[in-house]
């Protein structure tokens, strides 16, 4: 990612994963994979979001590390519409004081 995102990474990349990660083949495997996830949960690279929907009721809480700003614009809807708290981290972190998580996705 490069220090100040042009264009293509505002724009065009978060439109992009909407589009192409968006679909109900790959939907599936978003929810086998977090199937077991729960209490707090990080995610690195949240993107647009789209993982969201599939965490299951045991997510208390989900630390969502993106560095892209063009990616909060299009999450920040369906962050809305979640029924847990979520926290943005919106860089790419040295350090995140101290916390314990039940889970980690990517
Ligand atoms: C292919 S997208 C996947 C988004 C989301 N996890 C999903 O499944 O739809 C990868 C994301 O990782 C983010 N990313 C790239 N480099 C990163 C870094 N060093 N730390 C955290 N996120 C990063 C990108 O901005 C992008 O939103």
């Amino acid at each position: 990612m490069p220090e100040r995102p042009g264009f293509y990474e505002r724009r065009i990349f978060p439109w992009l994963n909407d589009r192409l990660a968006g679909n109900p083949f790959i939907e599936r495997f978003r929810a086998e994979t977090l199937d077991d996830a729960c209490g707090r949960v990080v995610e690195i690279g949240f993107g647009t979001g789209l993982n969201l929907p599939h965490n299951p009721a045991g997510v208390e809480r989900l630390v969502a590390v993106e560095p892209n700003g063009g990616m909060h614009a299009r999450a920040a809807a369906r962050i809305e519409e979640t029924g847990f708290g979520v926290e943005m981290i919106p860089g790419v972190p040295r350090t995140h004081g101290r916390f314990t998580l039940g889970t980690a996705a990517k």
